[in-house]
This record gives structure tokens, sequence and C-alpha cells, in this order.
């Protein structure tokens, strides 16, 4: 290894700033060839920093060009400071001065999309965690804050609508065709929440009021073709506001909020302050456009960047490391808000499939870190699920420890005592601890350890006293940097039933020693206890349970989740044996009581439709491989495929019935719960009905392609024949979606990742073809995760094909995008870090991609670190 290796940085390396930013004033003149930002920072020594005067370190990006530096308007020459890498050194400051910074910057180069950059046209801005350091030289760590004023001149003609932070306080024109407008954001943030928009761009406007009786002004803004997808994001964000006023007593506190829809951006969307920058796929709604899964997206993250407004801005992180701190507890709240506003079992299925899928395969692999990591080379690679959807799972378990009341009482202790402060973790924690009384010592461990719990249950029961005991023993396998770990203190929600379906006890149980029992008594009959209920914690749950026990807690478990959970086991455990003993050509199988228990769920016109579907749905293939020993992407594929089969097959009339039962002819399309949740057992059906192979479904199917009013029923049907051995049928829609669709980006996404994912013979041919078709664009992230994301994520057996062609076709790309850009680049490479979990000869030929990614010279920080850790 080479001194230029990148380096990792840790947590207990942590000191506070020695220089403060009272004020930061930017002008920023925004031209076609280049950009010229003005910077003046009123700085003074931190007094918190211990004492003696230490020199002035800032951070900027090695592309920034340093025109020129002043402190106190005395102009400095090259032997005044030095600039080494990503530092600028002054080494001679007055305790308290003036630093004035002119840098030019090239924004329509700027492919990392992050700092200063044009997408579509527009300039917008991503600063979050480190891309401040690209505008200008500024500490730019999350721990100094300051109060952001804005000037931005442009061009009126090509860039009409200017924005940034705050309010804007004035503006102009000059005599040449450009004009300006001056923002002042008057709360103090760090400088990973700035941002500027100037663009041609249509708004939708709105007003709310606040429940203090201040009005407030709501902007969203984006190309004039998509003035028309903006109303629902709308909605959603009126009552992401009233919601916060309600649960957690906040209020918004600008007299402006402001949302901007971008096609190029790395991520979901941005909760700078007071304008938020959002990925279109993330703020775009239409019914014809758009699924209902992206109507729900889109009210998620607009809720969830409104919540950051508290949880992110009013009260920031200390560090990077803490930034589970603003995504956890943010999370957790735009869980509960969907919740609230849609059906909360299916949610909460939703967000634990997912947590058990990729964040549980993430804790299992290279890159396994705790909520609150302990070091990082690249902080980019850390927005990761363990930070944001396990970050949300601890606040949950402390919710449920607490109770609703006194986890009430915790936030508004913590967001009086911390606001306007950059704070921790342990901070969080420690306000509920105050307002509670009680200790979260041992709860803490479930910051700094890494992994996925182990629960193993048994149970007792003495028919002679009516006595019945659970006992329940803990365990977390290593992870990297942790061998052993300690005993995890958790909330076990549960319920003892009676083998009719009678709930005989429930309650929580706090769990905290490696093993301890519970007792019960004056139980009559030996009970089922169902375990876990709602997924009380992020573990692995062990209980060996009879097939009969879970038949029983299908039908009759009065919590939601548990039942969808038990009918799961069942399937899994089924599954399983069946994907062990796997030869090619066996015919699977599906035991009677199986299919008896689902025709009987199916005929039950009472239940939820929703929750029905979700019900009889089969764990998904990345489930099955995230259980396994070894995975088997052949057998895996083989069995689930056969198995639906079966099931479509035995139950034939009863999905036709279902899916006529369920569609909503003639009913405008709504993306209310209720009819989300009747589209979804309706294509469910169809794609069990599809699964027999007969035609006439095939017809079915073609039928609801051409006559759906809505994307979610349409792209439904062309997915199902896509992913169907009907070839001729495919080709015909896919080029019909693609002549209807063609100018909708956000479509053709769609369109993009449906073939990535097709199980036919020939999808690495097919992908390739794609990334040489005019929709295809490698510039944009979106169209690389739909395409390459598509392919390497959501097909697994030709991603695995044993060739290993599919893997050195994706480090093809690492290596193309690390260039351009290392974010995405990093993010795409996941699925070959997991090499350790496949059999001989494929983890022989990813690690050869790995280690071949390694040998490149210049590799970013971001690819470095994944691949450094992954060979480990
Ligand atoms: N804070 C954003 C959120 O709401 C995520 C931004 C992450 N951006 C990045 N480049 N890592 O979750
Ligand atoms: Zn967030």
């Amino acid at each position: 290894m080479t001194a230029q290796q990148p380096q990792a940085i840790y947590l207990e390396d942590y000191q506070a700033p020695a220089w403060l930013v009272t004020h930061t004033e930017l002008d920023f003149e925004l031209e076609e060839e280049q950009t010229l930002v003005r910077a003046r920072l009123s700085i003074k020594s931190n007094p918190e920093s211990g004492g003696k005067r230490q020199p002035l370190v800032l951070n900027g990006h090695e592309d920034m060009e340093l025109l020129r530096l002043s402190i106190d308007s005395q102009v400095l020459d090259s032997g005044d400071y030095r600039r080494e890498g990503e530092l600028l050194t002054i080494a001679n400051v007055p305790d308290q001065f003036v630093l004035e910074c002119v840098t030019r910057l090239l924004p329509h180069e700027n492919t990392a999309l992050e700092g200063l950059y044009k997408s579509d046209g527009m300039f917008c801005t991503q600063c979050e965690a480190e891309g401040f350091r690209r505008i200008t030289f500024f500490p730019d760590r999350p721990d100094v804050m300051s109060i952001f004023k804005t000037t931005l001149t442009a061009e009126k003609s090509r860039y009409p609508i200017l924005l940034s932070n705050g309010n804007p306080v004035a503006s102009g024109e000059e005599s040449d065709g450009r004009h300006w407008v001056t923002w002042e954001d008057p709360w103090p943030k760090p400088a990973y929440l700035f941002a500027l928009v100037a663009g041609d761009l249509e708004v939708l406007e709105d007003r709310y009021l606040t429940a203090s009786g201040r009005e407030v002004r709501l902007q969203i803004f984006a190309e004039r073709k998509d003035l028309d997808k903006l109303e629902y994001a709308m909605e959603s964000l009126k009552k992401a506001m009233r919601w916060d006023e309600e649960v957690y007593g906040r209020e918004y506190d600008l007299d402006i909020y402001m949302i901007v829809a971008v096609d190029f951006f790395n991520m979901g969307a941005m909760e700078n302050k007071g304008l938020n920058i959002f990925n279109t796929s993330c703020v775009l709604a239409h019914p014809k456009t758009t699924t209902d899964a992206g109507f729900q997206r889109v009210e998620g993250v607009v809720a969830h960047e409104y919540f950051h407004n508290w949880s992110g801005n009013r009260v920031t992180c200390r560090d990077w490391f803490q930034l589970s701190l603003k995504e956890g507890f943010t999370v957790f709240r735009d869980a509960e808000f969907s919740a609230d506003m849609n059906s909360r079992t299916v949610k909460r299925i939703e967000d634990v499939s997912l947590l058990r899928t990729a964040q549980f395969a993430e804790d299992a692999g290279p890159m396994a870190h705790p909520v609150r990591p302990e070091s990082y080379i690249e902080i980019s690679n850390f927005y990761t699920l363990t930070v944001y959807e396990k970050g949300a799972e601890v606040v949950r378990m402390v919710h449920a420890l607490l109770g609703p009341e006194l986890f009430r009482k915790g936030s508004d202790l913590y967001f009086e005592r911390h606001d306007g402060e950059a704070v921790t973790t342990d901070d969080f924690v420690k306000a509920m601890e105050d307002a509670s009384g009680r200790d979260l010592t041992q709860f803490r461990r479930w910051y700094s350890q890494a992994g996925t719990p182990r629960l193993n249950v048994t149970d007792s029961y003495d028919e002679a006293s009516g006595e019945y005991q659970l006992h329940i023993s803990q365990s977390c396998p290593p992870s990297p940097g942790q061998e052993h770990k300690q005993p995890y203190h958790l909330p076990l929600a549960f319920g003892l039933l009676g083998m009719d379906g009678t709930e005989l006890r429930s309650g929580v149980l706090e769990v905290t020693a490696e093993e301890e029992s519970f007792r019960f008594t004056g139980l009559n009959e030996r009970p089922v206890p169902s375990l876990l209920r709602g997924f009380s914690a992020p573990v692995k749950l062990e209980y060996d349970y009879s097939d009969a026990q879970l038949l029983m807690l299908l039908r009759h478990d009065t919590d939601g989740f548990n039942r969808w959970d038990a009918g799961q086991r069942l399937c899994i455990r089924l599954m399983q044996e069946q994907i062990d003993a796997y030869r090619p050509g066996a015919e699977p199988s599906v035991p009677d009581a199986l299919l008896n228990a689902w025709s009987e769920l199916l005929l039950d016109e009472q239940l939820d439709p929703a929750m029905l579907a979700q019900c009889l749905k089969l764990p998904s293939e990345a489930q099955l491989a995230e259980l396994a020993d070894t995975i088997d992407v052949v057998a895996i594929h083989e069995v689930r495929k056969g198995m639906r089969k079966v099931i479509a097959e035995a139950l034939e009339q009863q999905w036709l019935a279902a899916y006529q039962r369920c569609d909503l002819k003639d009913v405008a399309y709504s993306p209310d719960a209720e009819s989300i949740g009747r589209r979804s057992l309706k294509n469910l059906a169809l794609g069990y009905l599809m699964s027999t192979g007969r035609e006439p479904w095939l017809e079915l199917a073609r039928q609801q392609y051409e006559q759906s009013d809505n994307m979610t029923d349409q792209l439904s049907a062309l997915t199902l024949v896509v992913h169907s051995p009907h070839r001729e049928s495919a080709d015909e829609l896919l080029q019909n979606f693609y002549l209807q669709w063609q100018h909708e980006p956000l479509v053709m996404n769609q369109w993009l990742s449906v073939q990535a994912s097709d199980p036919a013979e020939g999808a690495l041919e097919r992908v390739k073809q794609l990334s040489e078709h005019p929709v295809f664009d490698a510039w944009n992230p979106n169209k690389l995760r739909a395409l390459i994301g598509g392919f390497c994520g959501q097909n697994p057996i030709h991603f695995h094909n044993e060739s290993g062609e599919g893997y050195a076709w994706l480090a093809d790309w690492i290596l193309h995008l690390d260039r351009q850009n290392p974010q995405v680049a990093s993010r795409l490479l996941t699925p070959l870090t997991r090499w350790k979990r496949y059999d001989a000869a494929r983890s022989a030929l990813m690690q050869k991609q790995l280690q071949r990614m390694m040998d490149t010279p210049e590799l970013s920080a971001d690819v470095y670190e994944v691949v450094s850790k992954s060979l480990v």
C-alpha cells in the first residue's frame, strides 16, 4: 500500500472545532462556462476548544480553483497559507476576523453530483455530507453552524428562478440581462444544509397555517413538463406538517418551504433548510405515470425531508458518526406518519421485509457496521440500511420500552435541550432517560455493536400447576472488528394463544440477559407463543414451531404482523427443504395444509385485501438468499417459481375470483390505502394466474395492459408478460410501452428495470444492448440504478451466471463510473461484496473482479473503501 491510500478517520479522535463561523455571506455569479463564488466568513476562535490558539484549517476540494484569499481585507499571498490535498491551512490568524475567499467552479463539468452542478440545464447543489467544500473553503463539518446570507446572480432569461435557504430579502436587475436575488436564513446551520437552485422552473403554490397561526408559503418547483405531477407531493407536505404538530408538537419555523425536483441526483432527496432538493423519482406523481409504490414513496420521502427540519436541522449531528441521530430518528418518524396515513400493518410488513433482506445481509457482509460507526474512509458509504433502517428500529425500541407518553416527553426534552446544537446519539438517549427515569445504559449497545442478534426461544409447560415458561437466550455473531458482543436490552412483544386462537396473555417482556426465563401462571392449556409481535426488535428469532401452530397463528393471531410472519415462516421452511434437496428438473410440491389455509384466506371476504396480498406472497428470492448458508441462486429461483406454479394451479379459480373482486374498473384512480390494497391483491392474483402458463390469463394481462388508466395496473401487466415465457407478447408490449412513454424519464426507468430483471435466457446480452439505447444515459444515476442496479440486484440467476460474465460486466461499469461519479459507483458495487455467501466457483469469480478493481490505480475513496474491506 502506498501513502496515497485513502485514510480512515475515527470517532475516538473527535475534537471540538478550533474555529467557529458565526456568519457566512456567499455571492454566486452563475455563468455558462464557470461560476465565481465570493465567500465572506466571520470567524472567531471557539472558547470551548481548549485555550491555545490553533492554525485555521479549512476544507476545500482539490478541483476547486482558489482565486483570492484575504483576512480582514489584507490579501494573502501563497506564502501565507498552505494547500495540501483537501486542506487549506493558515498558520497565523487573529482571534476574530473576516476571511474572504474567491473560488472558481465548473458546475457543467461536475459529474459527481456533489457540490454545485447542473441537472438538465438548471443549477443545483448537494452538500451533504461533504459537498460544501466543493463550493468554497470552509470548516465543512456539521458542528460548525453559521448564519447564511446568499446572493445569486445569473442571466434572467435562462434562470428566472433563483433560490436559496431562508427568505428572499432583496432582488434586482442588472443592465446586461442578468438579475439577482438575496436570501437570508435566520437559523444557524452547518454547511451541509446549504442549497441553491437556479433555473427556468414552474411552480405549484399553496399555503399552510401553522398551529400557532403563522402562514407559510409552500412552493414546489419542477420543469414545465412536470407541472401536472406536483399535487400529490403538496398534499403529502401539508399532511406531514400537520402530523408533526400533532404527534411531536413541532411547527415549521420559516415563512417559505420550497421543494425542487431535479432529474440528476445521487440519492432520494435532501433536507436543505427551507429548500429541499428532490430526485424527481421521489416528488413527481401522476396516476398515469406513477405506480402505487411510487405514490407511497413520494408521501414518505416528502414527509421524511420535512421532519428533518427538526430532527436534523434545528437539532443536528455533532459529527458524521452520529448520522443515525438524524436519519434513524427521522425514518422512524416518517414510518409512523405513513402508518397513520395508510395501513399500519402493511407498512410494518414492508419495512421489516426490507430490513430482513437487505439490512440483515449488510450486517452479515464485509461492510457491517454499528448504527453509530466507529470509523470510515468515505462517509458517503455510510448512508446505509444500518444507519437508516436499523437506526429507526433502535428508536422504535425506545418507543416500545418507554411507551408513547414518556417517549413524547423524551422527544420534547431532546428538542428543547438541544435546539440549535450539534449533538450525539448519546445525547438523544440521555434525553429519553432523563424524561422517563429509565436506565438505558445497556440499551446503548444497540448503537455500538454491529450484527444481527439471534434470539433462541424454547418453552416448557407444567400441566399440573398450569405454569408456562419461556426460556430466552440471545447471541450475536462476530462482525468486522467486533469478535464478542455483550447482551442487548430489547423489548419482546408477545401473546400467548390457545390452540383455538383465543388470546390468553399478552404484553412486552424486557430481555436483558444472555439467558433468562419468564414465568406465566394460571394457564389451563399449553399456549402457542406469538413472539416478537410487530417485530418489536431487529433480531432473528428462532422457535421450533410445528406446522399446525404456524397455521393456527396465520389464521388467528390478533397481531397482524405476526399473522403474516407465521405464514412466511411456514413457507420459508417448506422452500428451504426443497432448495436443499434441489435437483434440476425436480417438481416442487406444496402440502395440502398450506393450500387449504391459503384457500381459506382467499375466500375470507372480510380480510383486508392489502393484508391478504401480503399473506399470499411467497418470500422473495432475496429473503431466501439472506437465510441460506450458501446461496444457491438457481435452486432458490427454480423452487420458488415451481411452488408458485403449484399454488397457481391449485387455486386457479380463487385467484380469478380475487382478481375480479378487486378490480376497480370504472372507478377513477386514487392512491388511498384501500384502493392500493385492492390493486395489490388484484395484481398478485394476476401474477399467479400467469404462473399457470395458460393462454386465457395472458389475454387477461394484455387486456389489463391496454385498458388500465393507471401506471400500477399497466406496469404490473407489462412486467408479468415480460417475465413470462410468452416472448412475442413481451416484445410487442415493451415496444408499445416505449412508444407511449419515451418522453417520460421516470417511466423509462421502469421500462429499463423490467427488462433488466427479466429472468429469460440472454439477459446479459439484453442489458448490454439497452446500455446503448437512447433512453439510457450513463450520467444519470436513476438510469444507472434502473439498468445496472436492476440487473445485478434483481436478476440473481443471470447476474450470478456461472460464466462470471455478469460480474465482469459490473466491474467494467464500476471502473468506468468511478471516474465520473464515485458515490453511485460505490453503491452499485454492493452485490459483489457478498462473494463469500456463494459456492466456491462463483465466489472465486466475484473475488477476481474485486481484485481487478483493487489493482486499478487511483480508485476513489468511495470504491476503494468498499473493495478493500470486501477483500479482507
Ligand atoms: N439526508 C438525506 C436524507 O434525507 C440524504 C442525503 C445523502 N446524500 C449523500 N450524498 N450521501 O436522507
Ligand atoms: Zn434523511
